[in-house]
């Protein structure tokens, strides 16, 4: 196994995606564990290697975050990445300075030497035959003088010390981030280290996380009652299955309705769920509290916070209801949180964290909740949760499914909710759904729909005029939004053919009367986030 250290980066996570992607099992835990903790956690002789993070902070701002000595002590290898290496030179006796030209983006950096780290990675060799290599930096602080024993691993003109290797500690430090796909060796530094250097096993795969997975539920929920929210879309559905997986019955789904799901939503997963996982699902019709509730609400946050808000309330009423019916009492409330959800409500370990929007699964819960928060899917990356999915033994086109927001279509609507927009809104996106998965793309073979990641129709409350037969209309406009993406923090517009466009709006506009006019979003993100609200 290997052990990240945790110093509050925003892609502390990636590097645990690209490690699991090697196969290799790891876990993440924050940079101040202690010693006694970092000793205990290699005391069964599984630990192969260390990784240090990067972080937001600058080592001067923060006095706690420095390395366990004891990480050096085991005699196994470490990494550290950008901040993690200038902990590498604190701890170790070299020097770090604050840098006097920040460096941020795109880089090249000179592989020097011969370390076993990045010996024969290169993207490219120049004349004079030095290596290169095309990486992600990020920081302002920088390492000016290499602990006893290392030595100069990479540079850049503004960075002499853009990596620093003692490869008969097997020790190493990069400034530049491996973990992120910009840099295009990465992924060879980071198998290099744990495979090669490491010598990690790489035997883990996702039916391993399924098992362990399944024992931390287990072992976290005891024989304690837990209740989920179950939304149709893929997180919640996934974290449904795998917490059924681990306790059965103890699970209790609670399908709430509130008034805002896609079109024939409701049954679609009472039919998934009860019918074939033979899950307890309870569903709760409750649109016209929600409406009500968000009756002359404008704002995005404050609508997002009510219908955070109003969940929680009716989960709070199905978990007393429940108890009465139960012999035992509902402490847990199940939630398929994933990581860029904590990343993005500023949840992260990372003291630096923006808050962008409030996702209601995370942000939107008062403190005083009375239940615990089991979030299974909480370290996973989208594409994870899928396959976790999929090895779950849940259908493809479930997993598959775009990811649907949980407050749904409140987020669509922009500005106040209305049942009448809703009803529009609904009929709309169908249509936009339907021939997404009509239209083929004759060079990959597969349909639009499984080509894009996200599609959905956004409803402007605003009116336009246009011409129908012989006669003046005065309607609402729908925005046409489909994004290609892999993991949900970066996305590009999908460049939808123009015959499907061209179906789609002349679908709604004749079949969906009191929309006259479509529109499609052409903007990525950033700056753009995906949903508009
Ligand atoms: P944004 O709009 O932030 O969306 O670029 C990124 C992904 O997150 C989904 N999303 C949400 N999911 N509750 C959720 O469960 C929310 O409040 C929420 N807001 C956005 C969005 O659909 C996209 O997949």
């Amino acid at each position: 196994k290997i052990l990240i250290l945790d110093f509050g980066s925003q892609v502390t996570q990636l590097i645990a995606r690209r490690v699991r992607e090697a196969h290799v099992y790891c876990e993440v835990h924050p940079c101040d564990v202690g010693d006694d903790w970092v000793r205990s956690f290699a005391a069964d002789g599984r630990l192969k290697g260390v990784i240090l993070s990067g972080s937001h902070a600058s080592l001067w701002e923060d006095e706690t975050l420095r390395a366990p000595r004891a990480v050096f002590e085991l005699g196994i290898p470490v990494l550290g990445i950008c901040f993690g290496m200038y902990a590498i030179a604190e701890a170790l006796g070299g020097k770090v300075d604050s840098s006097q030209k920040r460096e941020f983006g795109y880089a090249e950096v000179r592989a020097r030497g011969h370390t076993r780290l990045l010996d024969g990675i290169q993207d490219y060799v120049t004349a004079e035959g030095h290596g290169m290599l095309h990486v992600w930096m990020s920081h302002g602080d920088k390492v000016t003088e290499m602990p006893a024993g290392f030595k100069l691993m990479a540079s850049t003109p503004s960075c002499p010390i853009a990596g620093m290797a003692d490869d008969e500690r097997r020790i190493y430090g990069v400034q530049f981030h491996p973990e992120v796909t910009h840099t295009s060796q990465g992924r060879a530094i980071l198998e290099r280290f744990v495979l090669g250097i490491c010598q990690a096993q790489p035997d883990w795969i996702m039916r391993d996380h399924i098992e362990e997975a399944v024992q931390a539920i287990r072992r976290q929920v005891g024989d304690e009652e837990v209740i989920l929210g179950l939304s149709g879309g893929v997180d919640s559905s996934v974290a449904a299955a795998l917490i059924h997986r681990a306790i059965g019955d103890q699970l209790t789904c609670v399908f709430v309705d509130h008034g805002l799901l896609r079109l024939n939503e409701g049954d679609m997963v009472m039919d998934m769920f009860a019918g074939k996982l033979h899950a307890k699902v309870v569903r709760v019709d409750a649109s016209e509290l929600f409406l009500g509730q968000l009756a002359g609400v404008s704002d995005p946050e404050a609508k997002r916070k009510i219908i955070g808000r109003e969940f929680v309330e009716v989960f709070k009423a199905e978990a007393a209801k429940i108890k009465q019916t139960h012999s035992r009492q509902v402490a847990w409330l199940a939630q398929g949180t994933i990581y860029p959800d904590v990343i993005e409500s500023g949840g992260a370990k990372s003291k630096k964290a923006v808050t962008i929007k409030s996702h209601h699964n995370v942000g939107g819960l008062p403190e005083q909740l009375g239940l615990k928060l089991l979030e299974p899917l909480r370290d996973l990356f989208k594409d994870e949760v899928r396959e976790l999915g999929v090895a779950l033994g849940l259908p493809p086109e479930m997993v598959y499914r775009h990811p649907f927001p949980g407050p749904g279509l409140g987020v669509r609507i922009l500005g106040e909710v209305k049942k009448e927009y809703a009803d529009l809104l609904r009929r709309a996106d169908a249509i936009f759904i339907e021939e997404l998965r009509n239209f083929e793309d004759p060079q990959t073979g597969k349909s639009w729909y499984d080509q894009t990641s996200q599609a959905f129709t956004v409803f402007l409350p605003v009116k336009s005029v246009g011409v129908m037969g012989d006669g003046r209309t005065y309607d609402y406009v729908v925005a046409l939004r489909a994004v290609q993406t892999s993991d949900f923090m970066t996305a590009d517009w999908a460049e939808l053919p123009y015959a499907l466009l061209k179906k789609v709006s002349s679908r709604i506009i004749n079949e969906v009367r009191g929309i006259n006019r479509v529109t499609y979003d052409v903007s990525s993100k950033p700056p753009a986030t995906i949903e508009w609200e």
